[in-house]
This record gives C-alpha cells, structure tokens and sequence, in this order.
C-alpha cells in the first residue's frame, strides 16, 4: 500500500500560530481560550494537558488570568471588557485577520462604508465588524448586494478570509455596477484553496481518499466534498479510532488530506496505524 499526503493539508499558518503562542503562555495555571481555539476535539483535550481551557463567556474570570484571542479575532469590545477586567490577553489572532481589522477601522474612520463578503455568523466575521467606526455591512452572495438599499458615499469591500475566489468575483462584478467610489482589497486567504486544489488534483490520482479531520470543521467538510465529486472512494475520518483499516486492504495508492483545523499528529497516528495494520 502506497500513502500520498496532499502537498498542502493540516494546520493553516494561523491556527498552528495560535496554538504555539498558547502554548508558549501555559503554566501550571490554568490560562483560557476564548471560543474553541480549534475546530478539533482531540487537539483541544491535547490541550487540556497545558491547562488550556475554552471558555464561551467571561463569567466568573478573575483579575490577572490569562485569555488567548483565538485565530478568528475578536471584536475591540472584547478587548476593551478583558482590558477593564485587568484580564492578561495572549492575542493570537491570525495576522491577516488583524490585518482585516486595521483596514476596517482605517477606512471607516476616513468616511468609507465597509462592505464585507462573507457569512455574517461567522466568529471572524463578527470580529471583523467590530473595528468599524462606522456602517459596514455583511453580504454572502451577489444577490444581497443588488438588493441592498442603504446610501452609501465611497465604499471599501474586503473578504472574509475563507471565501471562495468566485464569490468574491461576482461580488466585485454587481458592486463596480452599482456604485462608483469603490476600493476592492481581497482580503481571502489562500490556506483555503490551497488545501482544496491539493485535495482536488490528489483525489484524481489514487485509488481512495481518506479525509481527516474534525466533523465540526465546514473546511474539512468542504475538502471531503471536493474529493467525494472525484472520487466516490473517499471516507471522513475524525481520527485513527474510527478508521476500519479492513475497508482500505484492496487499494494500491491511497491519497490523504487535512483540513486546516487538523494537527500533524492526528494525520500521522492514522497514517501509522493504515500502515500496520494493512501488513497484518
Ligand atoms: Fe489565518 Fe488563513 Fe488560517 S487567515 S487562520 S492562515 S485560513
């Protein structure tokens, strides 16, 4: 049996960043994670052996802990209300989020309208909107722009992160149409569809795919699609404990990938364990 792992799969620049500065700040006490710092159940209890704990509000939090600001950022109100709190932040918000929030705040604060493409429920999202000073608003498809009724004078239009290319493409097509004082900057990140072309052109060449990763993880979800519509061999795997090894025995090449939400060691326990156990 012959194991390919996709040129680009695994943890994206920020999440692995993330992770190394929480790590880098625990000690014997217990330091928080605002949110899930990861979309990965066996990545987060690694964590717990650091005594890094999420939290989903700040109840109860008491002067001088420790609260990492995970990846997706957070809106500046969070860091006003710790910053009160006399909270100590790890901010391990990826720097192309922050990037996002220092044109955010730049713009607005000269007069532009934010126009945001994205999903408006997403936790990077809504830190996102959190740095304007004034109107921005969220719009997840070309249709919601065409609909959109609010007066605006000179618009700057950004990204959320994981968008895909061709949404923001037809995005930018209705906006150069509707209004005329407009600054694009496209803020996606090419974690996400680097993972997905690696996934797509792996899928063509083996015999089987195993995709890895939390079921919670939509990045994940979406490379498992992607593999699924080239090859109807393709399995979903949160870990090695769900692997049947038996199911992959009649496979010669069998290509694997990894969402951005998925540690090294989770892809390396189950390509060790499909390994051995093939052989038996
Ligand atoms: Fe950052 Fe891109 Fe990952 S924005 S968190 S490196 S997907």
């Amino acid at each position: 049996m012959k194991i390919i792992i996709a040129d680009h799969s695994g943890f994206c620049y920020g999440v692995k960043r993330a992770i190394d500065l929480a790590v880098k700040n625990s000690s014997s006490n217990t330091i928080y994670s605002y949110g899930d710092i990861i979309h990965n159940k066996d990545e987060i209890n690694r964590l717990k052996s650091f005594n890094i704990e999420p939290i989903y509000n700040f109840e109860g939090l008491k002067e001088k802990s420790k609260v990492v600001i995970r990846s997706h950022g957070e809106p500046r109100e969070t860091y006003e209300y710790l910053e009160e709190k006399k909270v100590d932040i790890v901010d391990a918000t990826c720097p192309y989020v922050k990037r996002i929030h220092s044109l955010v705040e730049e713009y607005s604060r000269n007069g532009f309208t934010i126009f945001m493409i994205g999903n408006r429920d997403h936790p990077e999202v809504r830190a996102s909107m959190g740095w304007s000073l004034g109107d921005i608003f969220v719009f997840a498809s070309p249709e919601e722009i065409v609909d959109f009724q609010g007066k605006v004078d000179k618009v700057l239009v950004l990204a959320q992160t994981t968008i895909k290319a061709s949404l923001w493409n037809e995005c930018e097509e209705v906006i150069k149409d509707k209004y005329k004082d407009v600054v694009f900057i496209n803020t996606i990140c090419s974690a996400t569809s680097l993972r997905q072309n690696s996934t797509r052109s792996l899928a063509k060449e083996v015999d089987a795919m195993l995709i890895i990763g939390g079921k919670k993880s939509s990045n994940t979800k979406k490379l498992y699609d992607i593999s699924l519509s080239i090859n109807p061999n393709t399995y979903f795997y949160e870990n090695k404990n769900e692997i049947i090894v038996q199911k992959f025995k009649n496979y010669d090449i069998i290509g694997i990938s990894a969402g951005a939400s998925t540690p090294k060691w989770v892809i390396d326990e189950l390509v060790e364990k499909l390994l051995n156990e093939s052989e038996e």
